[in-house]
């Protein structure tokens, strides 16, 4: 791979030990894949803060890097951690997990990282179209790529770090124009009577499209906070990072060349319903994943319409957002809602409040809350999430 002067010092150590390792990875990284140079990066993306997911080994390395000084030299913004303040205390945690998470957060920040404890960091810090970036967490990845014209790999979380501390990627996958062309042309044959239809087909297309850049044709028309939900979930469906929409932004460069297809009928939701969504009374409900944008706060807010709340409902979403439309906020919380920042139920410990079944509209926490909290999952769309927590257990 092609170093300039600069970058050559750094990876020799010349400009610090920490700089040096941050160095040696992307190298290493870039080889791997072919990458003849390094690019500058406009922000980093990191993920691995929840100490659920990550554990001590996560901690020791960072305190190595935070001992060989190391520095983040671009914005870097942080993942979502495993509570916040309202939470560590309903959680009631031991204090050795407190203590963790908290030791995990603060080396995060001796690092350079911004505390935005998020997993939709463009709100707060919106990247331009054509920018590089190298972002970890799959959901804001393909936010990325496929919304806001931006360019970045599926980093992983040591990976996101490195590019923080040395400023820098390797040019390779999404940064090149190349592969951000269609590799499946998805027809769609309905048209989704909610988020959870579209959703659900992102998943599955997610599940068909392997690595490749799937183009939608057939849907119009969608608000942002469906476009976030429709990514994270073909993210979680499979390995994509990027899609396109017919008639959008980004589009295919030329003519279309001679594509896989794929048509989806409403009636191929079902085996996605099925893997994901068990039948039964929630427990508690959950939206917010990937965290709310501000519109989803207001319309939650409208859909509720002042009546409280019968079951734990929990709203994710950022301090940023939170903080920019308060009077949505305080509706939120006079129903009985729990507007959340910092943390999902993803990646806290739900668990602990003795949560059997947990109602979402989410196929990405559906797909992932079993696994790592052992709680089954029932997916409903926005609407019907509010009217189950606003309804009494038959139980
Ligand atoms: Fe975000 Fe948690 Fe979902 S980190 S994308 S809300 S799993």
């Amino acid at each position: 791979m092609y170093l300039s002067r600069e970058e050559e010092r750094a990876l020799d150590g010349e400009l610090g030990p920490g700089l040096q390792l941050a160095m040696r990875i992307l190298v290493k990284l870039g080889d791997l894949f072919g990458a003849e140079r390094l690019l500058p990066i406009r922000s980093a993306h990191v993920s691995g803060v929840s100490y659920k997911t990550v554990g001590d080994v996560a901690i020791g390395f960072l305190e190595e890097l935070v001992e060989m000084g190391a520095r983040a030299s671009v914005p870097a913004t942080t993942n979502p951690c495993g509570f916040d303040e309202r939470l560590k205390a309903i959680l009631d945690l031991p204090d050795e997990v407190v203590a963790a998470q908290e030791r995990l957060v603060d080396l995060y920040s001796k690092l350079g990282l911004l505390r935005t404890l998020t997993c939709v960091p463009y709100y707060q810090l919106r990247p331009e179209e054509g920018s590089h970036l190298a972002w970890a967490e799959s959901s804001a990845v393909v936010y990325a790529n496929s919304v806001l014209g931006a360019l970045t790999n599926r980093e992983g979380s040591p990976s996101a770090l490195a590019a923080a501390i040395a400023g820098r990627t390797p040019d390779y996958g999404l940064h090149r124009p190349e592969n951000r062309e269609p590799g499946l042309l998805v027809d769609v044959l309905f048209n989704p009577r909610d988020e959870l239809e579209l959703w659900a087909l992102g998943f599955l297309v997610g599940q068909v499209a392997g690595d490749a850049v799937p183009l939608l044709r057939g849907l119009r028309g969608l608000p942002d906070w469906e476009l976030k939900g429709l990514g994270a979930s073909m993210a979680s469906g499979g390995m994509t990072a990027m899609f396109m929409l017919e008639g959008g932004r980004p589009r295919p460069r030329g003519p279309l060349r001679e594509l896989e297809k794929l048509q989806v009928g409403r009636e191929d939701l079902s085996d996605v319903m099925d893997k994901l969504s068990s039948p039964g009374e929630p427990d508690m409900v959950f939206v917010g994943c990937p965290h709310c944008s501000r519109e989803e706060l207001e319309l939650i807010a409208r859909l509720l319409k002042g009546r409280r709340t019968e079951r734990p409902l929990w709203v994710c979403t950022s301090r940023h957002v939170r903080a920019s439309c308060p009077e949505a906020v305080r509706a939120l919380e006079a129903s009985g809602a729990l507007v959340v920042v910092d943390t999902c139920v993803v990646v806290s410990w739900v668990e602990r409040l003795g949560v059997d079944l947990v109602a979402t509209n989410s196929p990405k926490a559906a797909y992932y809350l079993p696994g790592l909290s052992g709680v089954q999952v029932r997916l409903a769309s926005l609407r019907e999430c509010v009217e189950l927590a606003c309804s009494r257990s038959s139980r």
